[in-house]
C-alpha cells in the first residue's frame, strides 16, 4: 500500500469516526393534547456528540421556534418568558439523555412550537466540536383542549343480585406527573382498583375498576364515574344499573311446593279415611250376610232371589214402618224367620 492509499484509509476512518460519535438527535412527540388550566408533559430524549457527560456539564433550554431568545425554560429563571416563569420544569436527568418538559397551569395560548436546545460546558480539549445545538427539526406543538375528555365506561348490561359486578372507567390525559383522580357514585375506595398506563408516547390512561355486590334496591340506580383533572376541571359519564333479582323464582317455587304438599297430604288423609270406611262398610255387609245366611237355607244362586226378597220386603215394610225404616231394612234380619 502506497502513501496515497494510507492517506485515503486514514480519511475514511476519520469520516466514520465523526459519523458515529458526532450526532445530535432528539426524540419528541410532535403533537400532543394539552388541557387548558391543567398540565402537560412533553416527552423528550436526546443524544449528543460527547455521549457521556454528567448533568452538571449540560444545559437544557426550551425556546420558541421563531425566536431562540424567547425561552419557555432555562435554568436561569430571569431568561424565561414572563408568562412561563414558574410554570415549566425539566423532568428527569439531562445526564441520562432525558429532556422531558412539564408545563403547568396550561393557557390557551401555550400552543408552541416548543424546541429543545442543548449546550455543553466547554473544556480545553474539545474546542473543535460544536457545543450548542437547537433541535429545530423536532419541535412540539400543543393541541389545546378547553374541556377534558369524557370517561369511557365498560360493563355488562345487567347485574345479578348478590353476584360481583365489575365496571371499568377509563380516561385519557397527557400529564403523568399529576394523574386525574377517578371517583364513583357507588361503593367505597376499597371496592376500587386503579391502573395507570401509557397508551402511546405522551398519551396516558387512568383506569378505575369498581367491583360491587348489587342489592335488589340498586336496580335502576345511576352509576356515575367522575374524573378530576389537575387544575380542577372535571368530566363524567354515567349509566343506569339493572339488577336481576336472584330469588325471582321463589315466588313461583314456594307456593307450588306448598300447594303440591297440601294436596298430597290432604289426598293421603282422604284415601286413608276412604279405605277405613270401605272396610267398615265391608264388615257391616259381611255381618249382614252372615246373619241372613244363617236364617235361610243355602241356594245355588243366592243373589237374584235375595234381591227379590229384599224388594218384596221393601214393599211390605214401606206400608207398615214408613220411609225411616226403608234404608235399614236390607241390613235387618229377614221377617220371614
Ligand atoms: C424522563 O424522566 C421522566 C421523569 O423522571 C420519566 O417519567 C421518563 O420516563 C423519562 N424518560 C425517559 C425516556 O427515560
Amino acid at each position: 500500500m502506497g502513501n496515497e492509499g494510507r492517506m485515503l484509509m486514514f480519511l475514511l476512518l476519520a469520516a466514520t469516526d465523526t459519523a458515529f460519535s458526532g450526532k445530535w438527535t432528539a426524540t419528541v412527540v410532535r403533537n400532543i393534547d394539552a388541557l387548558v388550566s391543567s398540565c402537560v408533559v412533553l416527552p423528550c430524549s436526546f443524544s449528543h456528540p460527547k455521549e457521556q457527560l454528567p448533568t452538571s456539564r449540560l444545559r437544557g433550554i426550551w425556546h420558541r421556534l421563531s425566536q431562540q431568545d424567547q425561552r419557555f425554560f432555562h435554568l436561569d429563571r430571569t431568561k424565561i418568558l414572563e408568562g412561563f416563569q414558574d410554570r415549566t420544569q425539566l423532568l428527569g436527568q439531562l445526564g441520562q439523555g432525558n429532556c422531558s418538559l412539564e408545563i403547568t397551569q396550561v393557557k390557551d395560548s401555550d400552543n408552541g412550537p416548543f424546541c429543545f436546545r442543548l449546550e455543553l460546558a466547554r473544556t480545553e480539549d474539545d474546542k473543535d466540536t460544536p457545543d450548542k445545538f437547537s433541535f429545530k427539526e423536532d419541535c412540539v406543538t400543543l393541541n389545546m383542549l378547553s374541556e377534558p375528555p369524557k370517561p369511557t365506561l365498560t360493563h355488562r348490561t345487567t347485574a345479578i343480585q348478590g353476584h360481583p359486578y365489575i365496571v371499568s372507567c377509563s380516561v385519557s390525559h397527557t400529564c403523568p406527573t399529576h394523574v386525574p383522580t377517578v371517583t364513583w357514585s357507588m361503593g367505597t375506595s376499597r371496592d376500587v382498583m386503579t391502573i395507570h398506563k401509557e397508551v402511546h408516547a405522551g398519551f396516558w390512561e387512568v383506569q378505575s375498576i369498581l367491583t360491587i355486590i348489587p342489592k335488589s334496591t340498586d336496580d335502576h340506580a345511576e352509576v356515575t364515574c367522575t374524573a378530576l383533572f389537575y387544575g380542577q376541571k372535571t368530566s363524567s359519564n354515567m349509566f343506569t344499573l339493572f339488577v336481576k333479582r336472584k330469588e325471582s323464582h321463589h315466588h313461583i317455587i314456594v307456593p307450588t311446593v306448598v300447594g303440591v304438599g297440601t294436596t298430597v297430604i290432604f289426598g293421603g288423609v282422604c284415601m286413608l279415611m276412604l279405605k277405613k270406611y270401605k272396610r267398615r262398610i265391608a264388615e257391616l255387609q259381611y255381618q249382614d250376610r252372615i246373619r241372613s245366611e244363617s236364617s235361610e237355607p243355602p241356594r245355588a244362586n243366592q243373589s237374584r232371589p235375595r234381591e227379590e226378597h229384599v224388594a218384596l220386603n221393601h214393599l211390605s215394610s214401606s206400608s207398615k214402618a214408613g220411609a225411616g225404616a226403608r234404608f235399614c231394612k236390607p241390613f235387618l234380619p229377614s221377617p220371614r224367620r
